[in-house]
């Protein structure tokens, strides 16, 4: 088991929990790490992990969430980098030293891009630093059809390609959508069972978490369910049948 995948385990365990927050915060941005910081300390107890994506990434930095990573470290959170790096090898490898020298566990990134001279670097320096590379697999959104279910001119699916991808270049885990348990069931049967598969799009996006849990998925990834709910804690009392 790779470091990244023990720390999740670790953590899952800890805190009974296979849920991964995505702390995306909306609305006014001057304060979102202090409310980012608020909705992590009332539901930190019952977390696997944070995913930050553009919504805090971009208007503050990797400084500006300083707060918020302590927090996950000071509580052996995992973190996870949610930029779905696409870029060319020297560009990717610039956003993950950023990454990984803030103290993020591991990265989300688009096998579409390739692998020599595109995600090649990013998993021999993950792997060399005891962190993850998670690959998105099957997103979504309604348009994810019209990206991840093309089909080569064998006729199989772009996202069966990507999960054998995924297999053999050593990921750690990849992305592939709650509402898809058709999809999630033909991906476990590719990756194997050592893979984590992360499936967002449950809650505010209409999907199951029970269903794609069934289907073979790991942890689910949730965010304004529990962000923008009244009570956070609650929200994800409840997404935990607690
Ligand atoms: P919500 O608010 O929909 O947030 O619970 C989901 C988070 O996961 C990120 N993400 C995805 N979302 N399909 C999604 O719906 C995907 O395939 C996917 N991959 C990542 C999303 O950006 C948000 O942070």
């Amino acid at each position: 088991m790779s470091d990244f995948r023990a720390r999740m385990a670790e953590s899952s365990e800890a805190r009974k929990s296979r849920v991964v927050l995505a702390l995306d915060l909306s609305g006014p941005v001057d304060d979102r790490v202090r409310r980012a910081s608020a909705v992590l300390d009332r539901v930190k107890g019952g977390i696997a992990a944070v995913k930050l994506n553009h919504h805090l990434l971009l208007p503050f930095g990797l400084k500006g969430v300083g707060p918020i990573l302590e927090a996950c470290r000071a509580e052996k959170i995992p973190l996870i980098a949610d930029l779905k790096l696409n870029d060319i090898e020297s560009t990717n490898l610039n956003a993950v030293d950023s990454l990984f020298s803030a103290g993020f566990d591991a990265v989300i990134a688009n096998p579409f891009v390739g692998f020599k001279e595109g995600l090649e670097g990013v998993f021999t320096q993950a792997h060399s630093l005891g962190r993850g590379v998670i690959l998105l697999v099957y997103m979504s959104h309604a348009g994810a059809a019209e990206g991840y279910g093309l089909r080569d001119a064998s006729g199989e699916p772009i996202y069966r390609l990507f999960a054998r991808r995924a297999k053999d270049w050593r990921a750690d885990g990849v992305v592939v959508s709650a509402k898809s348990g058709d999809v999630i069931r033909e991906v476990r049967n590719v990756v194997g069972d050592e893979m984590l598969i992360f499936t967002p799009g449950v809650g505010t996006q209409g999907g199951s978490s029970a269903s794609a849990a069934a289907a073979g998925a790991d942890y689910q990834i949730v965010g304004r369910s529990i962000t923008e709910a009244g009570d956070p804690a609650e929200a994800l009392k409840t997404l935990l049948g607690r």
